[in-house]
């Protein structure tokens, strides 16, 4: 538990923050590797906001949706299928069309009532997983997200960096179980070698598109992230506010 109040730490120069109270309408995903710590942040997010008055629309990738959690366990029993294995697109093919309804049924009509939505994951995380992870070309992720998103691109990605050290420490012991079990060398670097390629996904896509992204860096302590993450929000906030 924290002892400074998030509050406070949101703060700016000792007055109050006011950019939690400007993020109705708006569309703001939480992305990164797994092991990033992005759930904790996004929990606070969600206080935040919450406490300035703002509703939060808070949705989780894949999944969402009652279509969206059939896809999800389909996605989830295809990692233990050792013989025949998900093909790449189809796997990048069933996010997408679990997205496709998460924006139809959830995002849309919620950003429509003026209220945050809050994602955790979206195509940032196709683009860094089945993209830079698997190998499938940008391209070929973004032709297939113009059908799935309808103009529904998010308004900011925040990404939580970490190294894979930082990761491996971090992630769910069961997860860590799976992942490197029977041949603890062999499959750790093999871990890491995958955790750099989607790490590296993730920054080029912030390279590319500055003004969509936002990089935290997500090493140390929690609430050193979260400050992290609140003066970068503020910061972009004012830009959302600017632009109109
Ligand atoms: P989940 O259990 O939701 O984990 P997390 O708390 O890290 O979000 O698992 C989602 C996994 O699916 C995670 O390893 C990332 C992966 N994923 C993709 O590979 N592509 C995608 O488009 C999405 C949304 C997730």
């Amino acid at each position: 538990m924290s002892a400074v109040s998030d509050d406070s730490l949101a703060r700016e120069g000792g007055a109050p923050a006011d950019w939690p109270g400007k993020l109705g309408g708006r569309f703001v995903v939480f992305d990164g590797p797994d092991g990033s710590g992005k759930s904790t942040q996004f929990r606070r997010l969600v206080g935040l906001a919450e406490a300035a008055g703002v509703t939060v629309c808070e949705v989780r990738e894949p999944g969402g949706t009652h279509i969206g959690e059939e896809i999800r366990k389909v996605l989830l029993d295809a990692q233990h299928e050792e013989e025949a294995p998900i093909d790449l697109r189809c796997e990048m093919l069933l996010f997408m069309a679990s997205r496709a309804q998460l924006i139809a049924q959830r995002v849309r009509p919620a950003l429509a009532r003026g209220e945050l939505v809050l994602a955790d994951r979206f195509i940032s995380s196709t683009l860094a997983y089945q993209g830079a992870g698997g190998g499938l070309p940008v391209e070929e992720i973004i032709a297939v997200g113009k059908v799935a998103l309808q103009e529904c691109w998010p308004d900011l990605v925040v990404v939580f960096d970490v190294d894979a050290a930082t990761a491996r420490a971090r992630m769910n012991p069961l997860l860590r179980g799976q992942e490197f079990d029977t041949d603890q060398d062999r499959m750790e670097s093999k871990g890491d070698a995958f955790h750099r390629k989607v790490r590296q996904g993730y920054l080029d896509q912030a390279t590319n598109d500055p003004g969509h992204y936002l990089v935290v860096d997500a090493r140390g302590e929690e609430d050193e992230v979260y400050g992290r993450m609140c003066a970068g929000l503020a910061e972009r906030v004012k830009q959302f506010t600017d632009k109109g």
